[in-house]
């Protein structure tokens, strides 16, 4: 028996980073997977880890209405949805000054709205059942902001709080719909490669780049891996966290404790 087994599962964001090592380790661990992203190399991923593919803009609603209803009417339920699109926004123009309100826009419109349209279109499929659990992956950035990247931070910390209203909303009327907030710190991906780089463009290669970084701020002194992300969001979706909703889950190899000094 799997730790998901006989359960759905709907990934957005399926097709990258820490949404790809979800959907294997769920599909490993028993789960149906939908991966519903809009990379082109979605439906590869999706076949070559024994996953479906769904193509979804996690900013449309019409999209949203659409994947939820066809994964619903094919696998008679969802019993997991992972809200793991996002995106980090121009890097080049990232603080208060320099974002323009179309990419302050952009950025909440995937990471915030998309995040949002995912739980409201779920929801009633999860009170159908009564029971459910819901991942958003939020960022250690909702905790600690910094001059740059404010609007990726904003839509972050918006996940965060708004998770807890999901949260609330699920427990209503003896319902077992559960949202907790997964908060990775530097995870080696697409992402954070690309954050890396523009940070230490003199090294002009961004996983040494990352590397480097990991080093300098992180206590355990390594990246993460995707997979170690995947196996907390894991733990959230199983039945083993039937008493866990509205929490907050840092996975940041200790990055929150050298907040306002160096790595010793
Ligand atoms: N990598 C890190 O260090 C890190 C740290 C904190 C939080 N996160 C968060 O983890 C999540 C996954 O990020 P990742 O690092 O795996 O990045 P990634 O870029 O590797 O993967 C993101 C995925 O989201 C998809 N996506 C982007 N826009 C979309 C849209 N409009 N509709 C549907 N899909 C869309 C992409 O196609 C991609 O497959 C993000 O929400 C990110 O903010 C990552």
């Amino acid at each position: 028996m799997g730790r998901v087994s006989g359960k759905v599962a709907l990934i957005s964001g399926g097709a990258g980073g820490i949404g790809a090592a979800t959907a294997a380790l769920m599909v490993k661990e028993g789960a149906k997977v939908v991966i519903a992203d809009l990379a082109k190399n979605g439906p590869e991923v999706a076949n070559s880890i024994g996953a479906e593919f769904a193509s979804l803009d996690v900013t449309s609603e019409a999209e949203w209405e659409q994947v939820v209803a066809e994964t619903d009417r094919k696998h008679g339920g969802i019993h997991i949805l992972v809200n793991a699109a996002g995106i980090e926004g121009d890097q080049k123009n990232n603080s208060i000054l320099s974002t323009s309100l179309a990419e302050w826009r952009r950025v909440h419109g995937i990471n915030l709205d998309g995040t949002f349209l995912g739980c409201q279109k779920v929801m009633p499929v999860m009170e159908r059942q009564k029971q459910g659990s819901i991942i958003n992956i939020s960022s250690i950035v909702s905790f600690f902001p910094t001059p740059f990247n404010c609007a990726y931070g904003s839509s972050k910390a918006a996940v965060q709080h708004f998770s807890k209203s999901v949260a609330s909303w699920g427990a209503r009327n003896g319902n077992q719909i559960r949202c907790n907030s997964v908060h990775p710190g530097l995870i080696r991906t697409r992402m954070l490669l690309n954050i890396a780089g523009h940070r230490a463009p003199e090294l002009n290669n961004e996983l040494a780049a990352a590397q480097n970084l990991a080093k300098a701020t992180i206590p355990l002194g390594a990246l993460g891996e995707p997979d170690d992300v995947a196996l907390q969001i894991l733990y959230l979706a199983s039945d083993e966290a039937g008493q866990v909703t509205g929490s907050e889950f840092r996975v940041d190899g200790g990055w929150s404790l050298n907040i306002g000094g160096g790595r010793r």
